[in-house]
């Protein structure tokens, strides 16, 4: 059988944006710029991004576009009877333990987007509102069920195949993304707070960069861009040898970078309209905005479209790191795709229990 080649360079751009827009965009880039202070953070982040993070997504895509096969043939293709063989199997165990983390957390979101549906997420005082977290945290049977649907629902995709699971689902999800991110952009350019976001996330102040943030945003350009362990090098084997790399990899860095941008204005705009603190960390987008949506004019729809904007990113994210691990056991083991997928994902979940009970 003829391996699977994506139809178009769009629609790899697609795929590949897919991936990387994620809960990195939309969670990890707004609440980490908060913490480093703002602009200066962000400047250093986007030179990150396009002086090391698109030469390493060029590099790993030629891997695997030369080798045409999953990430562990294609390092041996690489330099054949050598160790290099090994890194492939280093991408393989680390794309199990990030989706088992993964999954969790986006099960906390597809919870969250359940909560923002029945009406119960902004229900209450502003305290019961603080405490959905909270509460969350301390059900691990709410954290398992969530974090099943969400692994179950990136297995179907993947099970479906490349053609019909990865690249279909990629093409209708990611143009629904980008509607809900400019709807709820053009709502935020009305808020008072946008003019004072603009000022935090675009001028820099060097006085607040520390060493330490300066460290966080290449790690951040790695983990945005799903570089590292193998995930772009087997998207890339499905690219014909003849496409040229460098405008492809540019293009999805571009629409990785514009996400993270523009999600973290729009959260910023509702932070500094209602005059709060934008340090809060990681439960900036699941304890600070909800009391935000909470006193807003249609803050229940928009809480709706906010976690189903985020439920989509990750999903987009996880069937790449599922696909990583499945292409592995299906090319060099034989296995058949479903028994992969099946094989894979309930692994993954059975790891993702260590991390739910860790919180309990
Ligand atoms: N890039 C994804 C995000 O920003 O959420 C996360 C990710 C996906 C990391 C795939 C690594 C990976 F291989």
């Amino acid at each position: 059988m003829s391996r699977f080649r994506w139809s178009s360079p769009f629609s790899f751009i697609l795929a590949a944006g897919g991936a990387a827009v994620g809960l990195g965009n939309i969670w990890k880039f707004p609440y980490i710029t908060g913490m480093n202070g703002g602009g200066a953070f962000v400047l250093m982040y986007l030179l990150c991004i396009f002086l090391v993070g698109v030469p390493i997504f060029i590099a790993e895509l030629y891997i695997g576009q030369s080798a045409q096969a999953n990430t562990v043939k294609a390092f041996h293709h690489l330099k054949p009877n050598s160790y290099w063989g090994f890194s492939g199997y280093l991408g393989v165990a680390s794309a199990f333990i990030i989706l088992s983390l993964y999954g969790v957390v986006s099960g906390w979101i597809l919870d969250f987007e359940f909560q923002a549906l029945t009406g119960k997420l902004l229900q209450g005082t502003s305290k019961t509102v603080n405490s959905q977290l909270t509460g969350l945290l301390a059900s691990p049977v709410r954290q398992i069920f969530w974090f099943l649907i969400f692994i179950f629902t990136s297995g179907l995709v993947v099970a479906l195949g490349l053609k019909r699971g990865l690249e279909r689902w990629n093409k209708i999800l990611m143009p629904l993304l980008f509607l809900m991110l400019i709807g709820l952009f053009t709502f935020s350019i009305s808020l008072d707070g946008f003019a004072p976001a603009l000022k935090f996330m675009f001028n820099p102040d060097f006085s607040k960069l520390t060493s330490q943030a300066l460290l966080e945003a290449i790690g951040h350009s790695f983990f945005t861009l799903s570089l590292g362990i193998g995930v772009i090098m087997i998207y890339g084997s499905y690219l014909s040898p003849k496409e040229s790399l460098p405008k492809i990899a540019f293009s999805v860095a571009l629409l990785d970078t514009f996400v993270a941008i523009v999600a973290g204005l729009i959260i910023f705009s509702i932070v500094f309209t209602f005059g709060l603190d934008a340090k809060s960390g990681p439960e900036l987008i699941f304890v600070t905005l909800p009391n935000l949506f909470q006193q807003m004019p249609g803050g229940s729809l928009l809480a709706i479209i906010f976690f189903l904007l985020i439920s989509f990113a990750a999903l987009t994210s996880a069937i790449s790191i599922l696909e990583l691990l499945v292409s592995y056991l299906v090319e060099s083991h034989g296995w058949s795709r479903n028994n992969a997928v099946l094989s894979a994902s309930f692994g993954s979940f059975l790891v993702g229990l260590l991390n739910v009970f860790s919180y309990f």
